[in-house]
């Protein structure tokens, strides 16, 4: 029996990979303080529907759904914003605000699987939801920005606005009265979209290259004052920032939500295949109230895992390698008790800490804790052991100590190699 298609197995050095990417994501959610959210993998069908909108591809023929033993309609989350806002929403959690949330987990789309593309997916999301303010919006995206740099992924960010809710309307008025007369030059996907969501066209990979494409109108005709001078800030504040974009007026992105701000981080690296958007979000103006619940704004971008892990395949194993900081060497076969005991106060102690299960002479303890690449070996003797000491190998040093300053000896060791920092801290 197969996994189904478009699902993965995730192991070995590719699950390295991806604790890795967690550390890196994880440190960029603490500094900017954002707090945790779950919400359930499946919701009732209508949160997508509602949301990300019945003529995006997700919602028309990407969702995973079914009508479960007590006859409700039940979608596999094709992607986190619509649970979360419905989270907010239906717990009332936006009483304290900026209000802050991040989460991470299994998505489902049924795509076609390519390179980047999976059926199940792992997406880390951020939402954050306030009262509309082009600082929120650049402060997500600087987070974005962050969470690349630390991992050393270059890219080049694509920047948008789609106006507010009357600039989304007109445009798409005028895109459609502009392509009913090519309406027979474009793929049978766009002609449907002519009715459905014209602004789609615009990102059609085939048709985006048509030159009558090209010649539509442009969203920024048809911005307001307040959207125009909103888009300029959040500009402004970028270059501010020394983070440099790329204005592309036809990143219209995929779910119907978004008004102002749209972003998304494209690789600029060779590992990626096809799919290159690493990161994709933006601004919505409405989906808190269209949920039920009162006039905020959120800003917010998902990061697929499995595409950040692709940009990664090359990474050294150093990296992503978590080796343990110490091997005890089991060699007293009479004592075993007090060498786990040993293993254990390392472990309490917060060392990542190995040993060879079943007590070996001490030629074969040294292979294994070679084997291991721990830092530091400590040798628990059986005449050491009685004397309630241990002896210490790391580099070229070697030194007995007693077991009670064990812990701070190897500590000032590991800090000293490590220029200064405690590893156990
Ligand atoms: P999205 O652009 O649909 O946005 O997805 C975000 C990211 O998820 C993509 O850039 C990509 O890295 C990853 N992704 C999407 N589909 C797949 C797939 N089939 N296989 C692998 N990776 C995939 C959203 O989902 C929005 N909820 C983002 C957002 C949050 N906007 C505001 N807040």
């Amino acid at each position: 029996m197969n996994r189904p298609k478009g699902t993965k197995d995730v192991f070995g050095r590719e699950q390295k990979i991806k604790n890795y990417i967690y550390e890196t994501l994880t440190s960029a959610v603490k500094v900017n303080n954002f707090q945790k959210i779950e919400t359930p993998i499946f919701e009732a069908t209508e949160v997508f529907v509602r949301s990300v909108g019945e003529s995006s591809d997700i919602v028309s023929k990407e969702m995973y759904s079914f009508i479960d033993k007590g006859e409700r309609s039940l979608t596999l989350r094709p992607e986190g914003t619509a649970g979360v806002i419905r989270a907010v929403v239906e717990n009332k959690l936006y009483t304290k605000l900026p209000l802050k949330l991040y989460y991470e987990g299994p998505m489902f789309r049924y795509e076609n699987p390519q390179k980047g593309r999976q059926r199940q997916f792992t997406q880390f999301g951020v939402e954050y939801i306030s009262d509309a303010s082009p600082f929120a919006d650049v402060e997500v995206i600087l987070m974005a920005n962050l969470i690349l740099k630390s991992l050393g992924i270059k890219y080049v960010l694509k920047l948008n606005s789609l106006g507010d809710t009357n600039t989304k309307t007109d445009f798409s008025k005028a895109l459609k009265n502009y392509f009913l007369p090519f309406k027979s030059q474009l793929t049978p996907e766009s002609q449907n979209r002519l009715e459905t969501n014209p602004l789609r066209i615009l990102d059609d990979k085939i048709d985006s290259q048509k030159e009558f494409v090209k010649k539509a109108p442009k969203i920024s005709d048809f911005y307001s004052e307040e959207s125009k001078a909103y888009f300029a800030e959040v500009k402004n504040f970028l270059i501010k920032s020394k983070v440099d974009f790329e204005e592309d007026a036809n990143l219209v992105r995929g779910l119907d939500y978004y008004t102002h701000t749209t972003f998304e981080f494209v690789s600029d690296s060779d590992n990626s295949g096809a799919q290159s958007t690493l990161i994709g979000g933006g601004h919505y103006q409405n989906l808190v109230k269209e949920f039920g619940g009162p006039e905020l704004s959120g800003i917010g971008f998902g990061v697929g895992i499995e595409r950040l892990i692709n940009e990664l395949a090359n990474v050294s194993e150093e990296e992503i390698e978590d080796y343990p900081h110490i091997f005890v060497l089991n060699i007293a076969p009479t004592m075993q008790a007090e060498t786990l005991a040993i293993v254990n106060m390392f472990r309490e102690n917060g060392f990542i800490t190995e040993w060879n299960l079943k007590p070996t002479k001490i030629q074969k303890a040294f292979d294994k804790a070679a084997e291991s690449k721990a830092h530091v070996y400590v040798i628990a003797g059986e005449k050491e052991l009685q004397k309630g000491q241990l002896t210490i190998k790391m580099h070229n040093q070697q030194f007995t100590v007693g077991i009670e300053e064990v812990v701070y000896e190897i500590d000032t060791h590991l800090q000293e190699e490590h220029g200064g920092a405690s590893e156990t801290n």
